[in-house]
């Protein structure tokens, strides 16, 4: 059985199996919509519904998740009942030949704070990997499980990627398994994946608000910007629990010697002492929030976890005037099958 989807005010359309999701069907027919957890805890892939019926009990999820009309859904967990006409916040064409499946062997491993390591993962000679800046690989493990971690590697440094996985309490991958890597060892590694990544049809400044590893793909975006001589106003939030969650000053002091504009704002949430932190404190959406009295002209592009993305989003959308259109975000969900984290 399968059904018929079609996406409102285009001739576009593709079927769905029973039992497939929109989000994968669309995307086994080279269509690309936003998405980041695959879970339904990121919000960024709702959609409209304005036609058909879905299998109930999928396409829900809550305020949390963004939804906020009875026709909006989220289509990593929709599945269709019948053809369906839908209306995804974007959606463009990629070619689905483009992802690949490497075997990477472990250069470098480095414990970069108590809880964040820094994985270098090298490509089989002569093998370069095809990305955009921004964008995310899944590892697969033996059991066919996959875990899935931004680069932070920009894509002209491709005969392989740089990892920063933070150790999830009770990840079996993240924990027990990724601080024991060592020179040698060999991971599957799937990419590319994700849609964060710089849209360039834009001259608008750009805002990048990072949480912990969400500095991952950022760093990506940034290396590539400076790279190729983007020369966009960039400003740059990363938050942290404790200074040591800020585990890459000297990524960030590069670039404020190559791109001396770059406004940089470190944010510490935990209560310290002030001997160990002068600066910024607080939530990071509420730094932002202090920064800026409007955000409507710029590009936004935040990654982190669930919550602080969508604090950041519902922060800057409903009090400081950014249109939806100019946000753009990678939720790190705690790990699972297809996990972000
Ligand atoms: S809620 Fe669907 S991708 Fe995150």
């Amino acid at each position: 059985m399968s059904y018929e989807i079609r996406i409102d005010g285009t001739d576009v359309k593709f079927d769905a199996e029973a039992g497939q999701t929109v989000l994968d069907a669309a995307a086994k027919h080279g269509i690309e919509m936003p998405y980041s957890c695959r879970k339904g805890a990121c919000g960024n892939c709702k959609g409209r519904v304005l036609a058909g019926e879905l299998v109930v009990g999928t396409g829900g999820g809550g305020h949390e998740a963004g939804i906020n009309a009875p026709d909006e859904h989220l289509f990593c967990r929709a599945q269709p009942a019948s053809d369906l006409l839908i209306a995804p916040r974007s959606w463009h064409r990629i070619d689905p030949d483009a992802r690949k499946t490497y075997s990477a062997t472990v250069f470098r491993n480095q414990l970069v704070a108590s809880d964040v390591s820094i994985l270098h993962l090298r490509l089989p000679t002569g093998v370069r990997a095809r990305f955009a800046a921004g964008q995310y690989l899944q590892v697969i493990l033996p059991d066919g499980q996959r875990r899935s971690f931004s680069m932070a590697n920009a894509p002209h440094e491709n005969d392989g990627v740089l990892l920063h996985i933070r150790h999830m309490p009770g990840g079996g991958f993240t924990s027990g398994v990724v601080p024991n890597l060592a020179k040698g060892d060999v991971l599957q590694i799937e990419l590319p994946h994700g849609d964060f990544y710089l849209r360039e049809d834009s001259d608008r400044p750009l805002l990048f608000i990072a949480g912990g590893t969400g500095f991952a793909p950022v760093k990506s975006i940034i290396d590539d910007i400076i790279k190729r001589g983007i020369e966009r106003p960039m400003t740059l939030f990363w938050g942290a629990r404790v200074p040591a969650g800020l585990y890459a000053p000297e990524v960030v002091k590069k670039w404020l010697r190559q791109r001396p504009s770059l406004r940089y704002e470190p944010v510490i949430s935990a209560p310290i002492d002030a001997m160990a932190w002068s600066g910024r404190r607080g939530r990071v959406h509420q730094a932002v929030l202090e920064t800026f009295d409007s955000v409507q002209d710029f590009d936004v592009y935040a990654c982190g976890a669930p919550a602080m993305v969508q604090a950041v989003r519902t922060a800057l959308e409903d009090q400081r005037g950014l249109p939806p259109t100019q946000f753009f975000s990678d939720s790190f969900v705690a790990e699972s099958p297809v996990a972000v984290v």
